[in-house]
C-alpha cells in the first residue's frame, strides 16, 4: 500500500516491491517488451487468522488487478490465490487454533484445515475475477482446490476466466529468497503437510490427475529446472498447457554466480529457460522475464 513505492528486494537482484502506482508503470514497460502476462503477490497492511486482505474487493491485490487492468487492458492478469502472504500465521489457509471458529479438537493443534480453506479460496477467486483478474492461480496445493475455484467461479458466472494449477508444487527450498520479498515465512512448522516431497515423482502424477478432474486449464510445475523430469512426464501424459515457474532460488543463485564472475548471467539465464522450455513448458513463469525480452529483442 501507499505511493511512490519501489523497494528492492535484497535477496533477489533487480527485483522491487511495488505500490500500485508504480507497479502500473512497471506493467506498462513489462508490455512495451513484449511480455504478455504478469502475475501479482500482495504484501496486505494487515494480516490476520483468515488472511481477509486476500478476499476483500479493496484489499491489495483485487486493487492492484482493478488498477492495471483499466491501465494495461490488453495485459494478461495472473493473480496468485493463496492465503500465506495474507494470514498473520504465514500458512496457506486456515490453521487449527483453540480460538478460531473452525476448531476441530480431533485434528492436531497447528494443522491446516482443507475444507474451511476451500470456501474461502472460492470466495477470494471471485473477488479477484470482478476485480479483473484473467487467470486464477491457486498455489497452495490445498487438497480440492481447483474444483472448489471452478465451482465458485461458475456459479457467479465467471465461466470464462481459466484456472493456472500450481498442479505439481514441491516443498522446495528453493523459495528462500521469495519467502523474504512477500514477507510470509510460516511461523511455526512447515508446507510439508500440503506441498510435495521433493523425492517423490509418482505422487506428482497423481495430484495432477486430481486438477486435471477437478477443471484445471493448465498445468504448473514449480520449481522448474530442478524438476525437468516432472514438467518432461506432465507433457508427455497430457494435452494441457504446461507452465513452469522459475523461482526465486533458481534466479538468485545465478546472480550471485554471476556477482562473482563464476558464470555469465544472460548466457546461463537463457540456457536455463531454453532448458525449460526444450522439457515442455508452453509457459514460463520467470523473474528473468523482463531482462529475457530485452535479450531477445537485441
Ligand atoms: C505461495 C507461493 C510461494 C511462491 C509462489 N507462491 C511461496 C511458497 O510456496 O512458499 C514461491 C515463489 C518463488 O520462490 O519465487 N503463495
Ligand atoms: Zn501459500
Amino acid at each position: 500500500s501507499g505511493e511512490g513505492i519501489k523497494r528492492p528486494i535484497a535477496s533477489m537482484p533487480g527485483q522491487f516491491q511495488w505500490s500500485i502506482d508504480t507497479a502500473i508503470d512497471e506493467v506498462k514497460a513489462v508490455a512495451e517488451l513484449g511480455v504478455p502476462a504478469v502475475i501479482l503477490f500482495g504484501i496486505p497492511d494487515e494480516k490476520d487468522a483468515c488472511g481477509t486482505d486476500n478476499y476483500s474487493p479493496n484489499g491489495i491485490v483485487p486493487s492492484a488487478i482493478r488498477a492495471i487492468k483499466e491501465a494495461v487492458p490488453d495485459m494478461i492478469v495472473i493473480s496468485d490465490m493463496c492465503f500465506c502472504e495474507y494470514t498473520d500465521h504465514g500458512h496457506c489457509g486456515i490453521i487449527n487454533m483453540p480460538d478460531h471458529e473452525h476448531y476441530t479438537p480431533k485434528l492436531p493443534q497447528g494443522y491446516l484445515l482443507n475444507d474451511p480453506t476451500l470456501d474461502l479460496l472460492g470466495q477470494a477467486s471471485v473477488v479477484h475475477a470482478q476485480a479483473g483478474a484473467d487467470i486464477i492461480a491457486p498455489s497452495g496445493m490445498i487438497d480440492g482446490m481447483v474444483g472448489a475455484i471452478r465451482a465458485a467461479l461458475d456459479g457467479e458466472g465467471f465461466d470464462h476466466i481459466s484456472i493456472m494449477s500450481y498442479a505439481a508444487k514441491y516443498a522446495s527450498g528453493f523459495y528462500g529468497p521469495f519467502r523474504d520479498a512477500a514477507e510470509s515465512p510460516p511461523q511455526f512448522g512447515d508446507r510439508s503437510q500440503y506441498q510435495m516431497d521433493p523425492a517423490n515423482k509418482r505422487e506428482a502424477m497423481k495430484e495432477v490427475a486430481l486438477d486435471v478432474a477437478e477443471g484445471a486449464d493448465m498445468l504448473m510445475v514449480k520449481p522448474a529446472l530442478p524438476y525437468l523430469d516432472i514438467l518432461a512426464a506432465i507433457r508427455a501424459q497430457y494435452n494441457l498447457p504446461t507452465a513452469a515457474y522459475q523461482v526465486s532460488g533458481e534466479f538468485s543463485m545465478m546472480h550471485a554466480a554471476a556477482e562473482r564472475g563464476w558464470i555469465d548471467l544472460p548466457r546461463v539465464a537463457m540456457e536455463s529457460l531454453t532448458s525449460i522450455k526444450r522439457a515442455g513448458a508452453d509457459m514460463i513463469l520467470t523473474y528473468f522475464a523482463k531482462d529475457a525480452a530485452t535479450w531477445l529483442n537485441d
